[in-house]
């Protein structure tokens, strides 16, 4: 009886998501999250905010020497973002191939940048790219109390 709810207690990843200014324009909201949500992921924490220059400048902080840098500041922070962490078995890896190249050009078609998007400023969504980026973004963009642990009824169908 135990062994059969093993699942229950297992910690699965977690990656950091935002669904970009342009996302919020173009009234992508829900087809976005509904893509993450069909996967059978779960979500653990969302708010809607008008991301401050300062919290942009530290998401982004890797690219400060780039040449795109200041143009991606001033499209992050252009209007609301929606923040969100997603939980579930290989998370990370997952939502990248999800959401696609960076480049919508180059991004294969059926994921979001692939049939959603065009130029590569403008790119409707960011997700983590690896364990050490989510768990830095998670706690930039989340305070603990924010995330929230549940069970979703339909993880044993999901979950072997
Ligand atoms: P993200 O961090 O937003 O999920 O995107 P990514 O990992 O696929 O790509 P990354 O190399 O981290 O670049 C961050 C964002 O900067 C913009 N960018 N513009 N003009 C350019 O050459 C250029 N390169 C990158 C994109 O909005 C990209 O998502
Ligand atoms: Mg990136």
């Amino acid at each position: 009886m135990e062994q059969k709810f093993h699942w229950r207690r297992k910690m699965r990843e977690r990656t950091f998501v935002m669904i970009k200014p342009d996302g919020i324009q173009r009234g992508l909201v829900g087809k976005l999250i509904k893509r993450l949500e069909q996967s059978g992921l779960k979500i653990v924490a969302m708010k809607l905010l008008s991301v401050p220059r300062n919290i942009a400048e530290k998401h982004y902080g890797i690219h400060k020497e780039k040449k795109f840098y200041e143009n991606l500041l001033d499209y992050i922070t252009s209007g609301p973002v929606v923040t969100m962490v997603w939980e579930g078995d290989k998370v990370i890896e997952r939502v990248r191939k999800i959401v696609g190249a960076t480049d919508p050009l180059e991004a294969r078609p059926g994921t979001i940048r692939g049939d959603f998007a065009q130029q590569i400023g403008r790119n409707l969504i960011h997700a983590s790219d690896s364990p050490e980026n989510a768990r830095n973004e998670i706690n930039l963009w989340f305070t603990n109390q924010e995330i929230i642990s549940y069970e979703k009824i339909d993880e044993t169908w999901i979950y072997e």
